[in-house]
Order: C-alpha cells, then sequence, then structure tokens
C-alpha cells in the first residue's frame, strides 16, 4: 500500500509551502490539505502569474489531480466562494476536482465577528489573528456546537445554523460589540449555495481507498510548526495542530501510514502577528531580509517581522514532526549578506543556556554562530554543482544541526526556481 507524503511548516509560517506542493503536485495523485482554512495565504508563481491560496490545496493548477479539503479544515462560504470562482474564471476547473470533507467545520459569519470582539477585548495581549474566524470556529468544535460541512445538506441546517448564531450574538452583545450582519451574512449564504456545486465526502474513507489503489497522496499543511495549539509559542498561536499529527487526525491517516515527511524553512526567520520571537532583528539586517523577501502577509498585508534562522526552534519542530527531508527556502534573500548568522542556543533569563526549546521563550537572549555569507546570486542558478562553497557550507551546518538532509533548495519564487540535491 502507498504512503501518504506530508509538506508542512518548521517556522512560524509564510515558509513557502504553496510554491513547493506546486512543484511537488506532479509525482502525486491527490493533494490534500488538513487544517486551517483561510488565515493561510498559500503563493504560487509561475508563467508570470501569481496566485495566492488560502482554503484550496496548492495542488490544483497541475493537470487533473484531485484535491481534498479535509475534515481537520475550518471554511467560510463566502471566502470559499471567491476563491474558486476566481480560479474557475482564470480556467481552473475546480468542480469535479475538489472534494470536500462532509467533518470539515463551517466557518459562520458571526465567528468572524467574534473573532475581531474577542481580540479588541485583549487591547494589548491580543494574538494579532487574521480576523477569519478561524479561533471561534474551531472552540465551537471542541465545545460540539460546531456546524460541519454535512449539515449543509441535511433538512434542519437552518436550526443548526439559527442556534449557532445566537449563542455567539449573546456573546457578542455581552462584550458590546457593535456590528451589522446584513452584509457578510447575505455573501456568507451565497456561498453556501455555491459549495452545494462540490462533491461532500468522508476524507478518511476516500484516502483509504485511494492509498490501497495504489495512489499517491500529498497533505500540505499550513501555518507553521511553532504556530501549533499543543506546541507554539501558547498563546501566541493558530487553533490547530499544525503539526505532521494533525495530518492523521484532520484527514483520517493512521500514523503508520505516513511515508515522508517534507519540513520547510526560510533560509531566516519571519512571524506575523503577535508573540515571542528570540531571534527577531530591529536593525538594517531584519530590513534588508524583508525588503528583498517581500514579507508582507499574503492574507492580511502586514509587514512581516524578520530575524536570524532559529536552529533551536527548528531541530523542535523536526523532531515533533519527524521530519525526513527539509527544504531551504529563500537563501536568494540573503544573497548580499557579507555573514549570516544562525541562532544555536538561547540564554534563558536565569542564565542558563540550552539548545532545547523552552516552555516559555520569551525573554530567552539567542547564541548564535556566524558563517560567511556567499554572496551570489542564488536567483540565476541551475544545479546544486553551481552553489558557491559558503553556501554549501550554510547547508551542511543546518544539516547537521537538525540532522536532516535539505533535499530541495528554493533559490526564488517561480516554480522554475527550484534544485532538488
Ligand atoms: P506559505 O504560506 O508557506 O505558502 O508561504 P507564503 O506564500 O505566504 O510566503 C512565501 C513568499 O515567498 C511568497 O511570496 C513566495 O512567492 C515567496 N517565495 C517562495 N520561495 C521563494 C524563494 O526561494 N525565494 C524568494 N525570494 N521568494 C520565495
Ligand atoms: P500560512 O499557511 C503566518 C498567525 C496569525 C496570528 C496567529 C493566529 O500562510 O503559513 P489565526 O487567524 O490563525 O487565529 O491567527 O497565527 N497565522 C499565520 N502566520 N502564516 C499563516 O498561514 C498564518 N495563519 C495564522 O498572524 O499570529
Ligand atoms: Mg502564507
Amino acid at each position: 500500500m502507498e504512503k501518504i507524503d506530508v509538506l508542512l511548516g518548521l517556522q512560524w509560517g509564510d515558509e513557502g509551502k504553496g510554491k513547493v506542493v506546486d512543484v511537488l503536485t506532479p509525482r502525486y495523485d491527490v493533494v490534500a490539505r488538513f487544517q486551517g482554512g483561510p488565515n493561510a495565504g498559500h503563493t504560487l508563481i509561475f508563467d508570470n502569474k501569481k496566485f495566492v491560496l488560502k482554503s484550496i490545496p496548492s495542488g490544483v493548477f497541475q493537470g487533473d489531480k484531485q484535491n481534498i479539503i479535509g475534515n481537520g479544515m475550518v471554511i467560510d462560504a463566502a471566502l470559499f466562494k471567491a476563491e474558486a470562482s476566481a480560479l474557475e474564471e482564470a480556467g481552473i476547473n475546480l468542480k469535479d476536482r475538489l472534494l470536500i470533507s462532509k467533518k470539515a467545520h463551517l466557518i459562520l459569519p458571526t465567528h468572524r465577528l467574534l473573532d475581531s470582539a474577542i481580540e479588541a477585548s485583549k487591547g494589548a495581549g491580543k494574538v494579532g489573528t487574521t480576523g477569519r474566524g478561524i479561533g471561534p470556529t474551531y472552540t465551537d468544535k471542541v465545545a460540539r456546537t460546531g456546524v460541519r460541512m454535512g449539515d449543509i445538506l441535511r433538512p434542519d441546517f437552518e436550526e443548526r445554523y439559527a442556534a449557532a448564531k445566537a449563542a455567539h450574538e449573546r456573546t457578542l452583545k455581552s462584550l458590546n460589540y457593535e456590528y451589522d450582519l446584513t452584509e457578510i451574512e447575505a455573501a456568507w449564504r451565497d456561498g453556501i449555495e455555491y459549495l452545494k456545486q462540490f462533491k461532500f465526502i468522508d476524507s478518511e474513507h476516500f484516502v483509504a481507498n485511494t492509498l490501497r489503489s495504489g495512489k499517491t497522496i500529498l497533505c500540505e499543511g499550513a501555518q507553521g510548526t511553532m504556530l501549533d495549539i499543543d506546541f507554539g509559542s501558547y498563546p501566541f498561536v493558530t487553533s490547530s495542530n499544525t503539526i505532521c499529527a494533525g495530518a492523521c487526525t484532520g484527514l483520517g491517516v493512521a500514523p503508520s501510514a505516513i511515508g515522508r515527511v517534507y519540513g520547510i524553512m526560510k533560509a531566516y526567520c519571519t512571524r506575523v502577528g503577535s508573540g515571542p520571537f528570540p531571534t527577531e532583528l530591529f536593525d538594517k539586517d531584519g530590513e534588508a531580509m524583508s525588503d528583498r523577501g517581500q514579507e508582507f502577509g499574503a492574507v492580511t498585508g502586514r509587514r512581516r517581522r524578520c530575524g536570524w534562522v532559529d536552529l533551536v526552534a527548528l531541530r523542535y519542530a523536526v523532531r515533533l514532526n519527524g521530519v525526513t527531508n527539509l527544504i531551504l527556502m529563500k537563501s536568494d534573500v540573503l544573497d548580499t549578506f557579507d555573514t549570516v548568522k544562525a541562532c544555536v542556543a538561547y540564554q534563558l533569563p536565569d542564565g542558563t543556556r540550552t539548545d532545547e526549546f523552552p516552555f516559555d521563550c520569551e525573554g530567552v537572549t539567542p547564541i548564535y554562530e556566524e558563517l560567511p555569507g556567499w554572496k551570489t546570486d542564488l536567483t540565476k542558478l541551475h544545479s546544486e554543482d553551481e552553489f558557491p562553497e559558503e553556501f554549501n557550507n550554510y547547508i551542511s551546518f543546518i544539516e547537521e544541526y537538525l540532522e536532516a538532509p535539505v533535499s530541495i533548495v528554493s533559490v526564488g519564487p517561480d516554480r522554475n526556481q527550484t534544485i532538488e540535491r
């Protein structure tokens, strides 16, 4: 029986997952998302065209592969319609190829309002969410009060929706949050009708049958390991399990069915929203990363915070996910640097040194190793043989520390700027 391969982010998201899933798609029969929702922004660039996918898997542009929205995802009908219809307009046929789990949860219009209201009530302690209703939707899932995709087809859908909405409105009132639902509710209802043309499946059966028939599946993670609800920098995290185990629960596959685990990382590090970021830079190096890397959020347009690569957090992520292959992204952004730094340990507030990611990384001081820069335009390279020695050394340094091989090196945003080793 074939195994499922998983590709997921090892940092705080935006590592370049969408680009690489698109590159790897021709090798698989099915691409599946297993968690998150329209908080994700996965950018793909090819043939001078750019697409940003939010809820739709990144396997829709390569041939006629099937794509799955897994049970672990949360879907906003209005945003889904906008995303899917834009793709259809661009000539991408989704109707027969996009399968949606009946067990995925629906983001209701009031979930989005609750996200804003709860954030506003937190003041300076806010998470800095994407405002897409992700946290409140997963909260309802765990509270057993959520509305699922399969409920759309049930005769009592309206009652289920009304019950959830009424509970949300009571909370919004208690938070003194002023709102007008008319427009967003109309767009959402329109989205619900639009969704009905798609095939709703039980992803657990679909996945099992796909593997049995000898077909292959690639799972696409969203967000990143450091945003995982259990292991990330809590409470400044998203509300789902972004780690490899999330593919098991978010799609309905057994751990023994997982094959390769591709862990994707930038050659530096970024983060959007609030929360600790040990290697964050506030100097010209950070500015250069932000400018050269075009580090602006694909969903909210917010400027991403930038810093040096954090090998302490990365080794933690590699171990949590059982990464078998590393994918190194955006090294070209560091092309002009004379030297590059990598964080190899933290000094904790009490003065002790550790290379294990601590319970709380707020207030730790990063300890760096400095390596020579490569001072070469990597974006023009086509094979590993052309890599300058300094860049090879940088890759080896990462491989040794993380105890995993770098199998793919991305040297630019385009589909073609991808080098396998
Ligand atoms: P995702 O959320 O993990 O899919 O990543 P995003 O799409 O949010 O952010 C990655 C950004 O980096 C996008 O703008 C990509 O077009 C861009 N990108 C991806 N790989 C590379 C690369 O190797 N070099 C450069 N310079 N940009 C890249
Ligand atoms: P992709 O898939 C980067 C961050 C938000 C916020 C926290 C919680 O493109 O890598 P949420 O809206 O999920 O409740 O926000 O998580 N966040 C992301 N940061 N990339 C993402 O997705 C993110 N999705 C959520 O900025 O700090
Ligand atoms: Mg992104």
